[in-house]
């Protein structure tokens, strides 16, 4: 099956990025900022948490609080990765699936993260859209977004290094389907997709090869964590973190139902272990594994 109006996706199919980017890429400063941050906003107890993008699962652990976590990434084998790190307790789901087209029925998340993965969305709205619909009313949703209004693009452009303004609210792709947004711009997404914004923290200040190198990890991570409570005041790093609120009088989703099928948007499925199979329309989606396959091919 083919969808020609979805969205490019950034493919990670095959990728090293959690052993080059955070195990041996020298990233600790920022794992444990971002780790911080979590830590600042997380819900105390949850009971159902969707977490898009998760990668690997570097930060699935962090989610400790809530009772269940569904894992939901574009890319199988990332997901594989987070099922080595994570085990197949059912604590976990792992789905493969487009946040563009999320396979769910309508309320049935109290919580929900989106950390390091809308810098990958060239429709950044369609995206925190399908996340509010998968949400209960009064749920939590913590979304992390790359900060086109950050210092270093500031001094850059006054400068004459660098051609975009970090001060206007169109996002700057700087490299293929790599994205910096400008604050206000997600807030007023958020806002008109049925989120309230309770609080922000803004991110990894001393993100600069020489300062991490000069400074000790641990001096720079409390400076930093000093420097995220000025977030709701200003926003200047080149990562944020908004915590929010689903906002209106949305469906609850009925107990045991989770999944929707994306052909016919009916909830009552054939369960075996290799497939649920759709009773309305029998399209067959596949789980492989224990990993569950959503995607629909891309055009
Ligand atoms: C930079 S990684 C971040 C992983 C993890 N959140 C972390 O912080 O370690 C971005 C992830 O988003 C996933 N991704 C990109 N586009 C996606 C889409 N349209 N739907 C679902 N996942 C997507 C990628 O496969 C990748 O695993």
């Amino acid at each position: 099956m083919m969808n020609a109006d979805k969205p490019p996706v950034c493919d990670y199919e095959g990728s090293d990025y959690q052993s080059t980017f955070w195990d041996t890429g020298g990233r600790e400063y920022e794992d444990q900022v971002e780790a911080l941050a979590l830590r600042r906003l997380l819900p105390r107890s949850g009971t159902l948490m969707l977490e898009i993008g998760a990668g690997a699962g570097r930060n699935t652990p962090r989610y400790h609080a809530y009772q269940k976590v569904v894992l939901v990434d574009y890319s199988a084998t990332q997901l594989q990765q987070a099922q080595a790190n994570l085990g197949t307790s059912d604590r976990y789901t792992y789905v493969a699936a487009d946040v563009y087209q999320l396979p769910f029925v309508a309320g049935v998340f109290d919580g929900a993260t989106m950390i390091r993965t809308l810098h990958h969305m060239a429709e950044p709205q369609l995206a925190i859209q399908q996340v509010r619909s998968a949400l209960q009313p009064n749920a939590n949703f913590i979304l992390e977004y790359a900060n086109k209004h950050n210092l270093k693009a500031m001094l850059r452009y006054a400068l004459g290094r660098q051609t975009w303004s970090p001060y206007s609210p169109e996002a700057v792709e700087f490299t293929e389907l790599n994205f910096d947004f400008h604050p206000q711009s997600v807030r007023s997404w958020l806002e008109s997709s049925g989120f309230l914004i309770n609080r922000q923290l803004t991110v990894s200040h001393f993100r600069v090869d020489s300062i991490k190198r000069l400074f000790p990890l641990d001096l720079l991570v409390k400076l930093d964590g000093i420097a995220q409570l000025t977030g709701n005041w200003w926003q200047l790093s080149p990562s944020v973190f908004v915590s929010t609120s689903t906002t209106g009088e949305t469906p609850i989703a009925p107990t045991g139902e989770m999944f929707r099928c994306l052909v016919c948007d009916q909830s009552d499925f054939d369960r075996t272990s290799a497939a649920l199979t759709c009773r309305s329309c029998g399209h067959i989606w596949s789980s492989e594994n224990g990993i569950y396959d959503f995607r629909l091919k891309q055009s």
